[in-house]
């Protein structure tokens, strides 16, 4: 870590969520003076509330990490708000970073439901336009699509500086394990502690098992955030992935083993699978600031499950 974080004033919306408190904590280790503007406080979706955050707190850097986000469940059930209120908060916040004179740089975060449902894998960010993204994530996946174009366009036509990553999904401690909004990890490790404890012999899961996904470790994904913001000079996207592909299938089992549920897992292909294939080339990462995942799949997945022994009650709060 060097010392250009040192008295630089950092604001992360979205900055007490998943990722946020993450990418919160990496800062400020690192010497920056971080502000996480709260929803209720500075509600990103109202015009000009973007605007008065950065003049009130005049930072050097923008991470802008706030969005609506949720598995498959909650992307078919909310679609109308996952669209406009993604747009609404990116598009807010570009555009007043802009504008305020403080701000040297703005972090983007894109997300792998950006990419068409079928992309040669590995997903290249050449790939991004070249098709429309599986049905349940496009909502969310053109909105904040949209904000690379206005980020590039702000790039070419006034100079802003902006730095736009696309991560895999996300899996970690402090996830969020509430039904509503849960994705595949925290849901089926909730789902497998608790068919544990009742002993059901079966547990009924989602889809065919044989869709794929790339799983990234929070850290992982906030240690990219961070060097990024520091050392991206380009206006392209920028994978952030493992290189590693597991079928749900694959997931859940894992899960099951480490979990200790021994009963049967009953697949639904009645279910939505989502996108069928999922795994990012993040050699760009790598190429442009020296980026590469470090942790393992089976021990990420260890960490995630003794967090969510320990703080369940926390884990489980409705959102
Ligand atoms: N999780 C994943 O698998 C994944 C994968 C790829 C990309 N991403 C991207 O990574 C970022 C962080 O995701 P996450 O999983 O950490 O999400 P999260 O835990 O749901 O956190 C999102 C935060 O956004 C804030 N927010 C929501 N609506 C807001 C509004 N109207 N005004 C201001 N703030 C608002 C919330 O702040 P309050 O707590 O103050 O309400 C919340 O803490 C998002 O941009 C997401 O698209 C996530």
């Amino acid at each position: 870590m060097t010392s250009f974080w040192q008295d630089r004033r950092v604001v992360v919306t979205g900055g007490a969520g998943f990722l946020g408190r993450v990418v919160t904590a990496r800062l400020r280790a690192a010497g920056a003076d971080v502000m996480v503007p709260r929803s209720r406080d500075y509600d990103l979706t109202v015009p000009d509330v973007a605007e008065a955050l950065l003049a009130e707190t005049q930072p050097s850097h923008v991470v802008h990490l706030a969005a609506r986000v949720g598995g498959i469940g909650y992307n078919q059930a909310e679609p109308a708000p996952l669209y406009l209120s993604n747009l609404l908060m990116g598009t807010y916040m570009i555009e007043a970073a802009r504008m305020a004179p403080s701000v040297e740089k703005t972090v983007l975060l894109g997300t792998v439901c950006s990419y068409p449902k079928f992309t040669p894998v590995p997903f290249r960010e050449e790939s991004l336009w070249d098709g429309y993204p599986e049905e349940t994530n496009a909502p969310y996946g053109i909105a904040k699509k949209a904000h690379l174009i206005h980020a590039q366009v702000n790039a070419q036509q006034y100079g802003q500086r902006f730095a736009y990553l696309i991560p895999t999904n996300l899996y970690g401690p402090g996830d969020k394990f509430h039904p509503s909004v849960s994705h595949v990890i925290p849901a089926r490790i909730k789902r497998c502690v608790e068919a544990k404890e009742r002993g059901e012999e079966k547990m009924d899961v989602w889809g065919t098992g044989r869709a794929s996904r790339e799983y990234l470790y929070v850290d992982d994904a906030a240690e990219a955030i961070v060097l990024a913001a520091e050392h991206l000079e380009s206006t392209e996207p920028v994978n952030l992935g493992t290189n590693r592909e597991v079928t749900i299938r694959e997931t859940v089992e894992l899960i099951a083993r480490m979990v200790g549920y021994d009963g049967e897992l009953v697949w639904d292909p009645t279910k939505p699978d989502g996108q069928p294939r999922r795994r990012v080339d993040p050699g760009r990462a790598e190429d442009l600031f020296g980026w590469r995942a470090r942790m393992p799949f089976e021990d990420g997945l260890l960490n995630t499950i003794d967090w969510y022994l320990t703080n369940r009650a926390e884990a489980e709060r409705e959102p």
